[in-house]
């Protein structure tokens, strides 16, 4: 009679329960575990359980499972199994050893609840932190460069007016003309970087027009043909009747080539160079932070190459950061590709594995403007 009001106890419990002998073996589930599972009690005995559980966490649930055992310890860990649909599911499982008043070690009771809804909130919440936080970074950055740049500019008019007075003083030929020469080239690559600087920032003002990102992406090509290594293989795919963005083709031109140059960069010794150009309506669920739903342009980039590692991921935006040799990269192609996409409404997915390559994503969107066209 008890043993039955027990059953029927843990069978009316909202909670799944799970019994184990002293031997480690399980000798009793509760129905919600059975009908969670879609499961007999015959399939899960013994330590038929440990079937359903995730490849990537069945070696830390049975260590940490026969641990506790051995130590007599209470037990709490998180681990995803089966359900009866077929799809893994975040639980948390959290169990006593159960010891009779004699002091008899009899095995282990324990609950578990499905907490797989609660992870996906966690998920979603540290995602959206970091992208708060990426922006709030990437916004104080350029701020930071837009000052600098509008200094230096004021600097650099200074510097190259005088030197264009030195060479217009100085006798034709002389030593003086070439270093006045020297200073003014000098002057007109530090203005260079502070352009760049600018487009970081955002603080450049945009030349709007009707783009066809097709023709922007297959002139891109036709420059930078040249300049890629034979054993890069080049793709090109684009939908039927994409949609024009609006804003600078300029920029946009030069986003494409800093992304291109880098992916030649990760293939020193060859490889496949993917852009493609597809449309697609992004949902209130799917945008990035900061951005409208609506409809947009798709310019994906991929290469064959190194990859980069979680490390390099997180930085890559930041402005002179680089992994390449000195004198190779200054570290503002990414910065720029930012600054020029977070300018036109838009936001930079990455995708990348060590050895396999990696994926820039870049969302464009389609202009009010540009749709009636
Ligand atoms: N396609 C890619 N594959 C592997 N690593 C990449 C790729 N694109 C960017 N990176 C990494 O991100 C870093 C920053 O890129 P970014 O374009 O901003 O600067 P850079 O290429 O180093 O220099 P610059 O573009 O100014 O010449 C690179 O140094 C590299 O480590
Ligand atoms: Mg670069």
């Amino acid at each position: 009679m008890e043993r039955v009001s027990a059953r029927l106890m843990a069978d009316l419990a909202p909670v799944m329960i799970w019994v184990s002998g002293a031997d480690k073996q399980c000798i009793f589930f509760n129905r919600p575990w059975l009908e969670f599972r879609g499961r007999r009690m015959e399939e899960e005995l013994g330590d038929g359980w440990t079937e359903g559980l995730h490849p990537e966490d069945k070696e830390m649930c049975i260590q940490t499972y026969n641990r506790s055992f051995d130590e007599r310890l209470p037990l709490r860990m998180e681990y995803r199994i089966r359900r009866h649909d077929g799809t893994y599911r975040w639980v948390l499982d959290s169990a006593k050893p159960i010891i009779t008043e004699d002091g008899t070690f009899m095995g282990y009771i324990g609950t578990v609840i499905d907490i797989d809804d609660m992870k996906r909130t966690e998920e979603l919440n540290r995602k959206l932190q970091e992208q708060v936080f990426h922006s709030q970074k990437m916004e104080a950055i350029g701020s930071m460069a837009a000052g600098l740049a509008h200094d230096l500019k004021n600097l650099l008019t200074v510097i190259k007016g005088n030197s264009d007075l030195i060479k217009a003083h100085s006798e034709k030929g002389s030593k003086t003309e070439r270093y006045a020469d020297n200073i003014n080239e000098a002057s007109m690559r530090a203005s260079e970087l502070v352009n760049k600087l600018l487009l970081v920032s955002r603080r450049q003002p945009m030349n709007r027009s009707t783009v066809d990102l097709g023709s922007v992406a297959y002139g891109t090509l036709q420059l930078i043909e040249s300049l890629l290594p034979a054993g890069i293989e080049v793709r090109y795919e684009k939908e039927e009747g994409l949609w024009p963005v609006e804003g600078d083709q300029g920029m946009l031109e030069q986003m494409l080539v800093n992304l291109v140059t880098n992916a030649r960069d990760a293939m020193p010794s060859g490889g496949t160079l993917l852009i493609s150009l597809r449309n697609e309506v992004v949902s209130e669920a799917a945008v990035n932070n900061g951005a409208s739903p609506g409809c947009y342009v798709v310019l994906t980039v991929s290469d064959s190459g190194i990859g980069m590692t979680p490390e390099v991921m997180s930085r890559m935006f930041d402005p002179f950061f680089t992994t390449k040799p000195e004198g190779k990269g200054t570290g503002l192609g990414l910065s720029i590709a930012y600054g020029v996409v977070k300018g036109h409404g838009g936001w930079i997915e990455v995708k990348s594995e060590i050895g396999k390559g990696s994926v820039f994503n870049i969302y464009l969107p389609v202009g009010q403007k540009a749709l009636q066209i």
